[in-house]
């Protein structure tokens, strides 16, 4: 599903990734670890399609396509979907209008037929129950004034609603608190199957409890220097990254 070669990426000529080799599997949770400024966040701003990082090296291809050659949007509509470290707050703009356009846009961009405005409402109802948030949620301004814990759920939300193949998730853990993590994680659980794949960045091995990992990467300086399986998690928290890479 995705195959990344030799990435190099830079920001204001500054070399941030440094050669990244990753591929990704229909099916498999992927979870990338890594001291701060390791190079995740990059990672998955480059896969998105961030502006202002250059790719100076290396390819990534996504369902068969060169990734880099596609708009964000593309990226998207595709099925790369990417939960942000800190969550961008939208006035004015309510969160079920905004799913609805996203939603809309999706689904013209892949051919197919526009939701009827109860068939939006019964998905948007179900995909909120499942990341247990009040349906008064769904007509506030997209996170804005949502606490951190409430913009990380409402992360889970677009995810649900835009059914990617691929999902990149940036420290969804961070800022949860014990019953929130498990709801977020439930919920991915539920959105997981054998045709889709995910990817998350976590620091801590307590997700990885709740999300079972396939394979676990280190990310140092810009590049994978370890891959293990959820036992390198494990292993990581009781001896930290010193020992272990
Ligand atoms: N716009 C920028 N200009 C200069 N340096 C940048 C810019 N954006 C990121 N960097 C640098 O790139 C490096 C990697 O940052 P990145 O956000 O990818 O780290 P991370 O692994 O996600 O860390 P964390 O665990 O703290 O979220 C850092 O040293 C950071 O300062
Ligand atoms: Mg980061």
């Amino acid at each position: 599903m995705l195959n990344i070669q030799q990435l190099h990426a830079s920001i204001e000529d500054k070399e941030i990734l440094q050669g990244i080799d990753l591929r990704v599997n229909a099916g498999e949770v992927h979870a990338i670890m890594g001291h701060n400024g390791a190079g995740k966040s990059t990672l998955s701003a480059v896969l998105a399609g961030k502006p202002g990082y250059t790719v100076t090296q290396g390819s990534v291809t996504f369902c068969g396509k060169d990734m880099l050659a596609m708009s964000p949007e593309e990226r998207s509509h595709n099925g790369f979907f990417l939960s942000f470290q800190y969550p961008v707050e939208i006035q004015g703009v309510s969160n079920i209008n905004f799913l609805k356009m996203a939603v809309a846009q999706k689904r013209k961009y892949l051919g197919l037929p526009e939701l009827s405005a109860a068939e939006f409402l019964k998905k948007i109802r179900e995909c909120a129950a499942l990341v247990e948030m009040e349906q008064s949620f769904l007509s506030r301004s997209v996170n804005t004034g949502f606490s951190g814990g409430e913009k990380k759920r409402n992360e889970i939300l677009q995810m649900a609603m835009l059914e990617p193949k691929l999902a990149m998730l940036d420290e969804t853990d961070s800022g949860l608190d014990i019953d929130a993590l498990r709801v977020v994680a439930n919920g991915i659980n539920r959105l997981r199957n054998a045709n889709n794949a995910i990817i998350l960045i976590t620091h801590y091995q307590r997700l990885l409890d709740y999300i079972v990992p396939d394979f676990v990467h280190i990310i140092e300086q810009g590049k994978i220097v370890k891959t293990g399986d959820k036992s390198l998690a494990l292993e990581l928290e009781e001896k930290g990254y010193q020992a272990v890479v």
